[in-house]
């Protein structure tokens, strides 16, 4: 895109290269990729999720929550559709006591007088604190980093990023609390004193399960290719030691497993295997019991150009679709996660299922509430404030 012309060269760059200019002193300065997402970082921001979750169920607590960012603002500026992201990242900062506002629709601003997009950028960044931003342009989120980081330099006002799914590829807060949910899940309340572990009880059916994200086996299922989520998840569990990803999709080039996600995932030592169908054995045992996470995807047709609509019009997606029969394969601690929406039409998730205790996605969207604050506080270096906080008001 012409707009971004001048940032072209540092788009090229290796991602590692990259993400040195999206922290500072070992702390986000922007949030742009999942791949920003280390496993210390992860634990850190986990920490701070769980502490904000139970200072919120206290009068005492909220009170405190309410005064740590009390004197910053957000700019939720969301060109492309969204509920969840947009509403957590809301309520996040209703909680932190952050003042928001918004933009959805960019017809309401002077964009349509021609005004550049970068220019309404740095136009935020003057009243704003954060910027969140989700859009359909690729790479715009890392422009305005770019952006941000040139008005640094020259010591100008300059405000974090945070992109909240830009572009097709990536989508790093919804890889943040899928693995908020994920670190939940595995966690199998061990530390739990007040009755008996419950990874103990599990073991007697699955001897070799240990707690954590590591030594899993992943599921995707459904649109692979054109999943900005399943893209940014799998990049940041492959950091894990001895994970196993299944992909499961249709037999069409757009809806398949990508070459350069699976090439970057095998270059990480994950073991990489893909399917046509849910009903399916592995290694002489169905695929289904042999699954310890499964994340389930809808179609996006909204990115069908003409000819693919036609083709995938034609593909029965059956083979694709949880039903009672096949839950009833899975472990029975596998957490069944959606990113959603869900498509209330083809119906990956059909109703039924949501009261099985492993339907996890309602819980999951609602952890994106508490990870997204994570992110919020640790952008703005108020972690220890939040620790603090906690210390004083909570009960031993
Ligand atoms: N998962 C997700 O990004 O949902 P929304 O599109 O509703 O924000």
């Amino acid at each position: 895109m012409q707009e971004f012309e001048e940032f072209s060269t540092l788009l090229q760059r290796p991602v590692e290269e990259k993400n040195r200019e999206f922290q500072r002193q070992g702390r986000l300065k922007h949030m742009i990729s999942a791949s920003q997402l280390s496993i210390p970082l992860l634990e850190k921001l986990c920490h701070s999720a769980n502490v904000i979750r139970k200072m919120s169920r206290e009068p005492k607590g909220n009170e405190r929550l309410r005064k740590l960012l009390a004197h910053k603002r957000a700019m939720l500026y969301f060109t492309q559709p969204s509920t969840r992201t947009f509403l957590s990242f809301m309520a996040a900062c209703q909680i932190l006591g952050l003042t928001c506002n918004e933009v959805r629709d960019p017809k309401t601003s002077s964009e349509v007088k021609r005004e550049s997009r970068m220019d309404s950028i740095r136009m935020f960044s003057s009243y704003f604190d954060v910027i969140i931003m989700r859009s359909q342009i690729a790479d715009f989120a890392e422009c305005c980093a770019y952006l941000m980081n040139d008005l640094e330099k020259q010591e100008r006002r300059s405000v974090p990023i945070i992109n909240a799914g830009v572009g097709s590829d990536e989508h790093p807060t919804q890889a943040l609390l899928d693995m908020y949910t994920i670190i939940r899940t595995f966690d199998f309340d061990e530390s739990s004193e007040s009755r008996p572990s419950r990874l103990a009880d599990l073991r007697r059916s699955y001897p070799n399960l240990a707690s954590g994200p590591a030594h899993k086996t992943y599921a995707f299922v459904g649109d692979i290719g054109r999943g900005r989520t399943v893209r940014s998840l799998a990049t940041v569990l492959a950091q894990y030691d001895g994970v196993k990803m299944f992909f499961i999709s249709p037999d069409h080039e757009v809806l398949q497993l990508d070459d350069s996600l699976r090439q970057s995932l095998k270059k990480s030592g994950v073991v990489v295997e893909e399917f046509n169908s849910l009903e399916t054995d592995y290694q002489g045992q169905s695929l289904l019991s042999q699954i310890d996470c499964l994340y389930m995807t809808r179609i996006q047709r909204e990115h069908n150009s003409e000819q693919a609509e036609k083709e995938i019009a034609a593909i029965d997606l059956e083979p694709y679709r949880l039903t009672s029969d096949r839950v009833a394969q899975l472990k029975s601690y596998t957490p069944i996660l959606h990113p959603f929406p869900r498509d209330s039409v083809i119906g990956e998730i059909p109703t039924e299922i949501d009261s099985d205790p492993r339907a996890m996605y309602f819980r999951q969207a609602r952890n994106g509430m508490w990870a997204r604050a994570a992110l919020l506080v640790h952008l703005f270096d108020a972690a220890d404030s939040l620790h603090l906080a906690y210390s004083e008001v909570m009960p031993a």
